[in-house]
């Protein structure tokens, strides 16, 4: 589904303006939404997802004509980077307006800004007409939601309504690139690498070191599982001698396990379906996931990122 009904989108603008919470499908994966401007709204946002108050939240804006808004002594390169990369999965750190209320920014200065490439998100922001904070709608450390069933299972409590969207194209987070650093720094990997950015811009882009990186997305173990998974290099998983286990790799593995999932060798399709396995793998309640690690080249970097976080 990818247009809301007049009547479906003037609900959904209702209940934002009353300072609730919705479902909010994005190109990257769902988001928890509330009004960027209603304290209210956004310490409901917290609740919900058990978030401590110091992490921020982006701010999701119809397009970039919003950013002055909210943030204030831009750099040329933030136009130069949105003019080509938004609606997109890119957020950039920009120095906070004064006017934000910190609560939002998780206590911080800076503000993370996005304008996000779905539809129906657009759709929403474009009749909002302000900014949605929206953190991915699952709790918190939890898997990310990449469909509206995933919202439901994650927080169905816990929201005013759900939009259905469908499944999210890319499947993992956005990428954060931090402005307000001497050199521009991606502090979470996504899908445009620090090649893409940089080539864009014609400046260097630096990867944020994991232990400085002041992102909480950022921190050790996030996105997971509950049951316990681990990264195994691809040739090993046939040496694993438990039956009670779930594998996600690139080749079968010669052994029998409880639940073999094939890896895809695209990174993009791998990523699209990442989330939905790792879902599909941690219901089977087994002993253990096995993650077959995928070659370390840039086009791997966020998903690599991604499952380093996931395992031990
Ligand atoms: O793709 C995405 O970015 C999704 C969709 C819904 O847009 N959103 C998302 O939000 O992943 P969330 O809250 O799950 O992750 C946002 C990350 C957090 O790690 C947060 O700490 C970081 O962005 N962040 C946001 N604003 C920041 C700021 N001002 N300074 C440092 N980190 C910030
Ligand atoms: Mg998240």
């Amino acid at each position: 589904m990818n247009k809301l009904a007049d009547s479906e989108l003037e609900k959904i603008i209702t209940l934002l303006k009353q300072g609730q919470l919705i479902g909010l499908p994005t190109e990257t994966v769902y988001g928890l939404a509330a009004d960027a401007n209603n304290i209210t709204a956004i310490n409901k946002i917290f609740a919900a997802k058990t978030r401590p108050q110091n992490h921020p939240l982006i701010v999701h804006i119809p397009d970039q004509h919003y950013l002055r808004e909210w943030a204030y002594d831009i750099p040329e390169l933030a136009y130069t980077l949105v003019e080509k990369f938004w609606p997109g999965p890119l957020t950039l750190l920009l120095k906070k307006h004064t006017d934000i209320n910190t609560v939002v920014t998780g206590g911080k200065q800076t503000i993370g800004l996005r304008s996000p490439d779905h539809p129906i998100a657009q759709q929403v922001l474009q009749a909002f007409k302000s900014g949605l904070a929206a953190p991915s709608a699952n709790r918190f450390c939890r898997i990310s939601s990449t469909t509206a069933g995933d919202v439901k299972t994650e927080l169905g409590n816990k929201v005013a309504y759900i939009i259905d969207g469908g499944s999210c194209d890319v499947g993992i987070e956005s990428t954060i690139l931090d402005l307000t650093q001497q050199t521009p720094t991606i502090v979470r990997p996504g899908i445009l690498d620090a090649e893409t950015l940089s080539a864009a811009i014609n400046e260097n882009i630096i990867y944020a070191e994991h232990d400085i990186a002041q992102t909480p997305g950022n921190m050790q173990t996030h996105y997971a599982p509950l049951t316990p998974s681990h990264l195994i290099e691809e040739n090993k998983t046939s040496s694993l001698n438990n039956n009670n286990i779930a594998i996600l790799s690139f080749e079968k593995p010669d052994i029998v396990c409880k639940k073999w999932l094939k890896a895809n060798n695209n990174p993009q399709q791998y990523a699209h379906d990442l989330y939905h396995n790792l879902r599909t793998l941690d219901e089977l309640n087994c002993d253990a996931i096995y993650i077959s690690k995928p070659p370390s080249n840039e086009s791997w970097h966020a998903i690599l990122d991604r499952l380093k976080r996931i395992c031990t």
